[in-house]
């Protein structure tokens, strides 16, 4: 795994957007698989920037979201599919109909769960998987002892998560129990991975998953499995790392 260490949110923001706005621009019919929460904001703004400024084209792209809260429809201010809307979606010229975020209104959620896969193997499956970790080292909505051969499945979601999500919604009572998730299988599939962590309060996950044992505890270890992943990581997210000093130094001393 590549690890980047950056000084802060922005810096992060920035290299990170710039590896999605290079394979976009390597191939424009690109199948990217998109993650919601804080982290990866300031990647769509800087996305929605270059759509704007610099013409970067979505027209041919296809997207995957990671993730869809159960009982939250497209119309919820806090469905992931109307997040994606507002952060990306409306701003740039991605056709819709090849925007694709879990139905979290499903009637059969198994079937769907099964449908999606489908469809990412249709689409020829995800060239670059861009993810947040939770505070308990879980990526998309795999929760600690989920197994790392998950496929999309309906989730329970912790109570830490349920509480750490509360802050978008007026109270924590309202936030959905239930997800319907890639699953850790789904998402080890993915051509390429980013995994992107930023502040204090990750960086005990970001420890677990970049440098603890592969385990369903942390199912975002599941990554040091994976061939091509990088991790973008703030200074504050990667305080408690053990390696810091080789990361930095293999920064300094990269290959031309
Ligand atoms: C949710 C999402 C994850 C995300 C995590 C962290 O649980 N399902 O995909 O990585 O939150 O969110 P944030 O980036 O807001 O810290």
């Amino acid at each position: 795994m590549e690890v980047i260490i950056t000084q802060d949110y922005d810096a992060m923001s920035e290299r990170g957007a710039q590896i999605v706005i290079d394979a976009l621009r390597n191939r424009p019919d690109i199948v990217l698989g998109l993650a919601t929460g804080s982290t990866p904001e300031g990647i769509y703004e800087r996305l929605v920037a270059a759509h704007r400024n610099d013409g970067l084209d979505f027209s041919q792209a296809v997207t995957f979201n990671l993730d869809e809260y159960v009982g939250l429809g497209p119309d919820h201010d806090q469905s992931y599919r109307s997040f994606m809307n507002a952060k990306l979606f409306n701003h740039v010229n991605v056709d819709v109909a090849r925007t694709h975020v879990p139905d979290g209104l499903a009637v059969d959620p198994a079937a769907h769960c099964a449908q999606y896969e489908r469809m990412i193997r249709q689409a020829g499956g995800i060239d670059l998987q861009v993810l947040g970790i939770g505070r308990d080292g879980h990526i998309a909505f795999n929760e600690p002892g989920t197994s790392l051969g998950s496929r999309t499945h309906v989730a329970c979601l912790t109570r830490q998560t349920v509480e750490d999500n509360a802050r978008f919604f007026d109270d924590a009572a309202q936030v959905p129990r239930f997800a319907i998730t890639m699953g850790i299988g789904t998402i080890l599939e993915a051509r390429t991975c980013l995994l992107l962590a930023c502040g204090a309060n990750k960086a005990p996950a970001v420890r677990a998953a970049l440098e603890g044992p592969i385990t369903s505890m942390t199912t975002a270890s599941a990554l040091q499995l994976h061939p091509d992943t990088t991790a973008i990581v703030d200074e504050a997210a990667a305080a408690e790392l053990e390696l810091l000093d080789y990361y930095r130094w293999q920064q300094e001393n990269r290959l031309a």
